[in-house]
């Protein structure tokens, strides 16, 4: 989730969803007042994890036969990532993936989201060889996490990229790229298939295309004014190229799947794949109906299947690509579940028939004005993430509108988080004891918890994430972790969350208010004594 998120949220849902799951009832009566929640309030076999992603934790960049990838190389550039970070070294999971899985187990989830470095098992893409060593990582973090007792579920691409890709024909923007991520999942459902049950093609294609190529602070950093000063590239334009691109990436390794590995390992193991989309929920800024519009198209509200909603097809002509038929009939249900990454609600304001500036009157921003604020009020309060508030009730409305719009799709929240305020994390002390982080998580899980009551179909929630991690373009100073890890000595240490989160799971009642400050003094003097830098060094 980061500021200024992108329009058309679910246009891929609709493309990729099918008519094949009825509505189920939804009774729409107002429920009681959220009350402490607990896991009982979840159905039976709802499945609680974590999520992580690779470049965010593993560092090891050019270790055991990985190539540099496009984080690699976009960190070099000075300015493009905050304090100067990167992912070099990063909390080192690489070598610490033992011991990160214990602290995973000690958790007591069943599930943990993890995703593939492509550049560690493609170095070159489909140009070069597969490199074993990468291969063999991956397979001994699903053994031993299957050896505990939880689920892998895992992300095939998730915003890291072989540099060889972009440079040999500029990644995403080129329709090769489908047949590059194809046979990079196909590696991947080859290798580890046999073991792995939940797939996710690719992480919020949605938000990476905008931010990539519309705001131009993702790599590869192109964009056009008024969106950005990149020195190259078109902000109208080429987030749909690459939107396009991959979502028939997505559709043909789904159907490589189903062809090929899902069938074949039905019934007792057959699988699932699904997609990864950033959902925020957006409101009306004015009681309106002209913002209520904005907030509709803001997450465009797809009608149709298997082809662009007509909408976008309206507003954006001829620079938004077609489908031929062929490829229309296989994008069409290639999701067997919606993974949903959810943080924040955001205000919507009508830019089509009032003015706006900064990019919103712009078709590619679905002519609204994202805000988070109103009349001076938050809609929520502030964390530590751009654009990102808390709005408990979100969790419940994105949940409710995603199961009407797509008849009740399976879904995972595969993403829910809390970033700490800077401020707060200028003592150690308030890092540890994070307690807006288990506020945060208690009101969004009984939102979540309301939604599944009224009838939604949520499988499973993921934290994001683990522990502090290199948070893109952030750095490491903006932390969503439920472990803090030191910079120095990259020691992993218990926040108040993580005890939260483990009492919460094994349902000993244990929250926040009984969670003693005493249980985290060791672990506080142990880092306080030392000298506090947070950025680690490379
Ligand atoms: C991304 C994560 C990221 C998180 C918090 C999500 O959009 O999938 O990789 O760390 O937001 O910024």
């Amino acid at each position: 989730m980061e500021a200024n998120t992108p329009r058309f949220y679910f246009v891929f849902l609709s493309l990729l969803l099918s008519s094949r799951f009825l509505v189920e009832g939804f009774s729409g009566e107002e429920e009681e007042e959220e009350k402490d929640i607990k896991i009982t309030d979840f159905p039976h076999g709802f499945v609680f994890g974590v999520s992580t992603s690779a470049y965010q934790i593993e560092g090891a960049y050019l270790e055991g036969g990985k190539s540099l990838n496009n984080w690699d190389v976009f960190s070099r550039i000075q300015g493009n990532i905050k304090h100067g970070d990167n992912g070099y070294i990063s909390v080192d999971d690489y070598h610490r993936y033992l011991e990160d899985t214990e602290i995973v187990h000690s958790l007591g989830v069943k599930a943990y989201r993890l995703s593939i470095s492509w550049s560690r098992v493609l170095p070159e893409g489909r140009f070069g060889q597969v490199n074993p060593a990468g291969v063999m990582f991956y397979s001994n973090v699903i053994d031993k996490l299957l050896l505990k007792g939880i689920e892998p579920f895992l992300t095939i691409h998730h915003h890291d990229l072989p540099q060889e890709l972009e440079d040999r024909y500029g990644a995403w923007l080129s329709p090769l790229m489908q047949e590059d991520f194809v046979h990079f999942a196909e590696i991947c459902f080859k290798n580890f298939g046999d073991r792995v049950k939940y797939w996710m093609t690719i992480n919020e294609p949605n938000l990476f295309a905008n931010l990539a190529y519309m705001d131009g602070k993702y790599p590869p950093g192109r964009c056009s004014l008024p969106f950005g000063n990149c020195s190259v590239g078109n902000s109208d334009i080429e987030p749909l190229t690459v939107m396009h691109n991959m979502l028939l990436a997505h559709a043909k390794a789904a159907k490589l799947y189903r062809d090929h590995f899902q069938a074949i390992r039905l019934p007792k193991q057959g699988g699932s794949i699904g997609i990864v989309v950033s959902a925020t929920m957006f409101e009306p800024l004015r009681d309106d109906p002209i913002d209520q519009e904005a907030a509709n198209r803001a997450s465009l509200d797809p009608l149709l299947f298997g082809d662009y909603p007509p909408e976008m097809r309206h507003y954006l002509g001829s620079n938004l690509p077609c489908f031929s038929p062929e490829e229309t009939k296989y994008i069409e249900g290639s999701i067997d579940f919606i993974a949903v990454n959810h943080y924040t609600t955001l205000y919507a304001k009508d830019c089509l028939h009032s003015n706006c500036t900064a990019g919103a009157d712009h078709a590619i921003k679905g002519y609204a004005y994202i805000t988070g604020e109103r009349d001076g009020v938050f809609i929520g309060e502030p964390t530590g993430m751009p654009e990102c508030y808390v709005v408990p009730r979100g969790m419940e409305n994105i949940v409710d509108y995603l199961k009407k719009r797509y008849h009740n799709m399976p879904m995972f929240v595969t993403e829910n988080g809390y970033a700490s305020l800077e401020l707060q994390d200028a003592q150690m002390k308030n890092l540890l004891h994070d307690s807006k982080r288990i506020e945060f998580h208690k009101a969004y899980l009984a939102f979540l918890a309301r939604a599944i009551r009224k009838g939604a179909d949520v499988r499973g929630y993921f934290v994001w994430t683990l522990m502090d991690d290199f948070e893109w373009i952030s750095g490491y100073r903006m932390r969503l972790g439920m472990y803090y890890v030191h910079p120095q000595t990259l020691n992993r240490i218990p926040k108040l969350s993580a005890q939260w989160y483990e009492g919460f799971l094994s349902s000993n009642g244990l929250n926040n208010k009984e969670a003693t400050n005493a249980s985290l003094l060791k672990d506080e003097n142990a880092i306080v004594s030392e000298p506090v830098n947070e950025t680690a060094e490379i």
